[in-house]
């Protein structure tokens, strides 16, 4: 346990009701995603939490790998959300990862549409949505998070260029349990104020560094190029062609052209 985390100090400093009050805890693990996925189909209550110091096989959107060697934080919650509260989870998880970065350092995040978060335009957090629906309703959600705390990002080749992490830019380290705890405390804050029937979309938009630039997103259906104009109530990004015509895209990859 290099990282001084275990069972128990995860749970004793936890301010929530569900948030992490059950926890699976591995040295380490291919990915915390698989592992949450056999809890939550064994029955696992809302807010369990799935946490490895380091992941073998991490992954991230879009097929990409994702590294999580020891000193960053990689863990998968279950949650069993609304169909509605599931539409909201992108905003909820990346508030609160912002949040939680800046409650217990000095640094500015910002979020990248739909959900990388980054500090002065370098990814520093990422968050992986897996969802299973049982007809209409969902049966159970998985949701991922990794974030760079105490790593070097420039001794691996494959992020370098892109990556930035928290104790690269405060010249220190940070604490990972510290962490978690304030993460789990805004997570269930924000997803409580979802299920209450509460608005995350403005506090979300707000911290979206994406919009009023021209950009280009690759999605589903290939490569275009267009000025960010807005999101919707679903946080899907509209976009506003060149040709005049808005279009409306759920999710996708964002590069901003200077
Ligand atoms: C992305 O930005 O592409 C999403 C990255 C998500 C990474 C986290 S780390 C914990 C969990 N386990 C994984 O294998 N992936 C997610």
């Amino acid at each position: 346990m290099a990282q001084g985390l275990s069972v128990a100090l995860i749970v004793e400093g936890l301010e929530t009701a569900f948030m992490g009050r059950h926890v699976r805890y591995y040295p380490s693990l291919p990915s915390t995603m698989d592992e949450a996925r056999q809890v939550a189909l064994a029955g696992a209550p809302e807010g369990t939490l799935v946490i490895a110091e380091e992941q073998t096989l991490g992954r991230g959107r879009l097929g990409r790998a994702w590294f999580s060697p020891q000193g960053c934080l990689a863990l998968s919650l279950v949650l069993r959300p609304s169909r509605r509260e599931l539409s909201s989870l992108v905003m909820v998880a990346s508030l609160a990862v912002v949040q939680s970065i800046e409650n217990i350092t000095p640094l500015r995040a910002q979020i990248k549409w739909p959900n990388d978060v980054l500090i002065k335009g370098r990814k520093v957090a990422g968050i992986l949505i897996e969802s299973a629906l049982r007809g209409d309703a969902v049966d159970y959600c998985l949701l991922g998070i990794g974030i760079n705390v105490n790593l070097d990002t420039t001794s691996i080749p494959e992020i370098a260029s892109f990556a930035t992490s928290l104790s690269q830019e405060l010249g220190r380290e940070v604490s990972l349990l510290g962490l978690l705890r304030t993460l789990m405390g805004t997570l269930e804050r924000y997803y409580l104020m979802v299920r209450g029937g509460g608005d995350v979309l403005d506090a979300w938009r707000q911290r979206l560094e994406t919009m009023g630039q021209w950009i280009k997103v690759s999605w589903d259906e290939g490569k275009v190029e267009g000025w960010a104009e807005s999101v919707d109530e679903e946080g899907a990004l509209l976009l506003r062609l060149r040709d005049g015509r808005l279009l409306r895209i759920p999710s996708g990859e964002v590069t901003v052209l200077r």
